[in-house]
């Protein structure tokens, strides 16, 4: 149902219960009122005629009664019959023998009694018609119906202009502009706002659309830009990623040069020895072909000893292929073994408790150097502190996981640092390159889809990390 038609009907409902209610109710009532004071004024009159009579009948001037009856009847012509008895019933008027006519539906009879000193002398019935009376009523009931639907017709006709111009024509342009918006067209032509709140709609509508065509266009330029920006950003995070794993594996290059040092002194001590011996014993002319074989031989192994400490330093730096099932423990100890000689040096005390067969599936080469990470820091920690300390290294498997825990005694990380230290590039140190961290939590939540934290002990600093144990063993390792 269209708006117009609504209000009509409404308009309509409104005027069929004013009339209706204008001829049940009030219409009945008027006439009542008005016949009713009609017949009070009526009445008024008969006893004016009756007072002016009664001298009349008593000194029996029938001549004059008659006179006076005659003119009252020709000036009121809806006295359709008047009638006067003496005391005893004879009619004094009209003359006698005359018939009264009979009482009609409109009319009205009125008997008036006329006294002398409290007795009665005659009596005077008037029968008046009320039909002209009520044909004036209903005419005039009949104009005001007629000025209501006249009036209500009008009202009709300016109330379907009025929302014309003020509603339907404004929301069906509106309603156009909408439209078009919806299909992209930003120009649609809006009415003129004004103050009522049809230009309150207007108005915000034409804050939204600008509100949309502003974020449109930014989408639009977002988009455009959107593609080249995610290239670049790629691009460079791939850089970056690919400089923090050599910075990363520079630092640990550091710590494995450092070892590879400290495993080779005492055989590059011994082989200096062997030397010098070589060339004392021919200055003195001692050397035998046996003293230099064995000189040779013993050269032989002090070098085959220090060729097995590169490799097994290569074969902890060879990058893991494929994901593989792997020994925790050995993992743990390989990372111990580069940094053993440096913490060796600085009088660091190590406590391992690494039970074997922990097994988990991964890298181990990665996990290995993760740790490694965390050692490095513990040890730097503690070297700042001087000489002395303690590092616990704990492997336990719980809970279908295996965790490791690093503990040192270095006094621990600042409580405001502590949430940043997995960053990249954060560091607290002059020297620091601030990825040690961030390294060994991308190796562990990434590729081997476990968790590190750190915390504070009384005493230092806490890293756990947490890798699933392999599936299938995780049943028999728990007991
Ligand atoms: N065992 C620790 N004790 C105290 N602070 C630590 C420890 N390990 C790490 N940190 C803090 O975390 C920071 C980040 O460590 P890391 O990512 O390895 O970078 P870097 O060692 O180059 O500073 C360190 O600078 C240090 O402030
Ligand atoms: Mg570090």
């Amino acid at each position: 149902m269209t708006l117009r038609s609504k209000i009509f009907l409404l308009l309509a409902l409104t005027y069929a219960f004013l009339v209706g209610y204008l001829y049940v109710v009030w219409m009945p009532d008027a006439t009542r009122y008005q016949v009713e004071a009609n017949q009070r004024l009526q009445h008024r009159a008969l006893t004016t005629l009756g007072e002016g009579l009664t001298p009349m009948v008593l000194a029996g001037q029938l001549g004059d009664l008659h006179d006076t009856l005659d003119q009252v009847r020709q000036g009121n012509p809806e006295w359709r019959a008047v009638e006067l008895l003496d005391a005893r019933g004879r009619r004094l008027y009209p003359l006698a023998g005359t018939p009264l006519p009979a009482a009609g539906a409109d009319d009205v009879q009125h008997e008036l009694v006329l006294r002398i000193g409290g007795n009665p002398a005659a009596t005077l019935r008037v029968l008046i018609s009320q039909a002209p009376l009520l044909a004036e009523i209903r005419a005039a009931q009949s104009r005001l119906i007629v000025a209501l639907a006249v009036t209500t017709l009008l009202a009709l006709a300016l109330a379907a202009v009025m929302l014309e111009a003020t509603v339907r024509r404004p929301v069906g342009r509106l309603a156009a502009a909408s439209h078009a918006l919806a299909a992209g067209q930003f120009d649609a032509p809006l009415p003129r706002a004004g103050g009522d709140e049809i230009g309150e709609l207007v108005r915000s509508f034409a804050d939204m659309r600008d509100e949309v065509r502003d974020s449109q266009q930014h989408l639009r330029q977002l988009a455009a830009t959107l593609e080249d920006r995610v290239q670049q950003e790629v691009a460079r995070n791939r850089e970056k990623d690919h400089l923090l794993i050599q910075q990363s594996r520079l630092a640990s290059m550091g710590e494995m040069v450092h070892n590879i040092a400290h495993q080779w002194r005492q055989p590059l001590n011994a082989l200096g020895l062997l030397i010098h011996n070589i060339r004392d014993d021919y200055e003195y002319g001692t050397m035998t072909s046996a003293n230099l074989r064995q000189a040779t031989a013993d050269a032989q192994r002090l070098l085959e000893r220090m060729s097995h400490t590169i490799d097994d330093f290569r074969d902890f730096f060879r990058p893991d292929r494929e994901m593989a099932d792997f020994d925790v423990g050995a993992a743990v100890r390989d990372a111990l073994f580069i940094t053993e000689a440096s913490l060796k040096n600085y009088n660091i005390e190590v406590a391992a408790d690494i039970p074997a067969g922990v097994v988990a599936e991964g890298y181990p080469s990665q996990f290995s150097q993760a740790l490694l990470n965390l050692l490095i820091n513990a040890k730097e920690a503690l070297q700042q502190r001087g000489p002395g300390g303690r590092i616990a290294v704990r492997l336990a498997a719980e809970a279908g996981r295996a965790n490791v825990t690093v503990d040192d005694t270095a006094g621990g990380i600042p409580e405001e640092v502590l949430a940043k230290i997995f960053e990249p590039y954060f560091t607290t140190k002059e020297q620091g390159s601030g990825i040690g961290l961030y390294m060994a939590k991308m190796i562990i939540e990434k590729n081997m889809n476990g968790s590190i934290a750190a915390s504070n002990t009384p005493a230092g600093a806490r890293f756990v990390v947490s890798i699933p144990l392999k599936a299938a063993a995780a049943g028999a390792q728990h007991g």
